[in-house]
């Protein structure tokens, strides 16, 4: 079988590495842990009913992470498989030699993009009779089976056969000789609410619904189909929801997927967002700081101008909300962010010069700051901080 792949690189940077250290005039850059990654990965599979899969979720470029520095660390920590969100993201992941089976989560209706999965050797998640036609045609004109992932949709609304339509559409779907099932997944809608343990929850009515309908198609083991519902969430809900296999992103990177936990995982953050101060400069009392001035002095103050801003993906709501972390104390950052600095109290402080490198995301000592911090203070989610990182900021694997 032909197999196209492209050859973008990904984002990690090993020209910054210097023996180790960042070059000193990098302005701004994200590190991640492949250790944190491996150790997270490892951790949740140990709560893992027996034989449970654990698909590493990468999409997005592994939640801005970098998609090959999470995916090569996760297999080491026991991911069988990948979940991306793209046709183009599981190409890329191809084109660095990885070759764990992958899930495209995102629909392709396009049959040029249905050929293109094919030859790359990635699994469709297919929603429609029509897909399982042109899987079925593209298997056939190539004397293959076309492998695939089911999806049926039990409340959330958005990919995914009717529940209602699901039992003979199935019955079909069998008797089609060139596609291969391999999966039969759906996916909730509020497995991370407080309620979510109760009986009566949202996201527990969805996993009866869902085994109600297994029941009815009638598949064993001898089938060798995976089934699979949970994220992070939905994982830490118990064996119930593990089925066989579960599909995690948010706490293999690192953060409880809950509010509230009975039992903490103990779970380590694998990014650690970085900025170096680029100037400083002592104001008097009443002088207005940044766009607008919003933020006056009421002291004479010693600032540090820190070289990230929105265009970075720092969310301007976040001016004036904040801490960055320097040699384990946390500093105010004052006055509106702007597209490519921001402006911090370091009032008090000796040690922070040009040069210097300030922590806006990670930990030091006991100093911590959470992109769930981050998200409460700007009314986002831990998910979209991740995400929202530009590719101005190179990403640095560290250890
Ligand atoms: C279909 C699907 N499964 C699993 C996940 C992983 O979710 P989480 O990051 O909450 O573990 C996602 C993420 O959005 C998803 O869309």
């Amino acid at each position: 079988m032909q197999i196209f792949l492209n050859n973008r690189k990904s984002n990690v940077d090993s020209n910054l590495k210097f023996g180790g250290e960042i070059d000193p005039t990098q302005r701004a850059w994200i590190e991640v842990s492949g250790k944190a990654i491996e150790s997270n990965v490892r951790k949740l599979k140990s709560k893992l009913k027996n034989n449970c899969e654990f698909m590493a979720v990468v999409k997005a470029d592994g939640y801005g992470h970098d998609a090959k520095v999470v995916s090569e660390n996760a297999i080491k920590g026991g991911a069988s498989q990948l979940g991306v969100a793209t046709l183009k993201e599981g190409i890329k992941l191809r084109s660095f030699g990885i070759n764990v089976p992958i899930l495209i989560l995102g629909n392709l209706y396009a049959k040029k993009d249905l050929l293109m999965c094919f030859r790359n050797d990635l699994m469709p998640t297919i929603s429609t009779i029509r897909e399982c036609l042109i899987c079925n045609n593209i298997g056939k004109n190539n004397n293959l089976k076309f492998s695939l992932h089911l999806k049926v949709d039990t409340g959330m609304s958005r990919l995914g056969f009717e529940c209602n339509q699901f039992v003979q559409q199935f019955n079909n779907i069998k008797s089609l000789e060139n596609i291969s099932v391999k999966g039969i997944y759906t996916h909730l809608a509020c497995a991370d609410e407080k309620n979510a343990f109760n009986p009566k929850s949202s996201a527990q009515l969805q996993r009866e619904k869902f085994q109600k309908l297994l029941k009815l198609i009638n598949i064993d083991n001898s089938q060798n189909i995976k089934i699979h519902i949970a994220n992070s969430a939905g994982m830490i809900l118990g064996k119930d929801f593990h089925f066989d296999m579960v599909r995690v992103g948010l706490s293999m990177y690192g953060y409880e997927p809950l509010v509230k936990t009975n039992e903490p995982l103990y779970l380590k953050p694998a990014l650690f967002l970085k900025a170096r101060v680029t100037f400083v400069r002592t104001i008097e009392k009443g002088i207005g700081v940044s766009y607008g001035s919003k933020f006056v002095s009421d002291r004479k103050t010693k600032l540090a101008v820190v070289s990230i801003g929105y265009a970075d993906g720092i969310n301007r709501n976040l001016s004036d909300k904040i801490n960055l972390i320097h040699n384990k104390k946390l500093y105010p950052q004052v006055g509106s962010i702007t597209m490519d600095q921001m402006m911090v109290d370091i009032t008090g402080s000796d040690d922070i010069e040009v040069g210097s490198t300030m922590l806006l995301l990670g930990s030091d000592g006991k100093q911590s700051i959470s992109p769930l911090d981050w998200a409460d203070k700007c009314n986002s989610i831990t998910w979209e901080i991740l995400c929202s990182f530009k590719n101005r900021l190179p990403r640095v694997q560290v250890a």
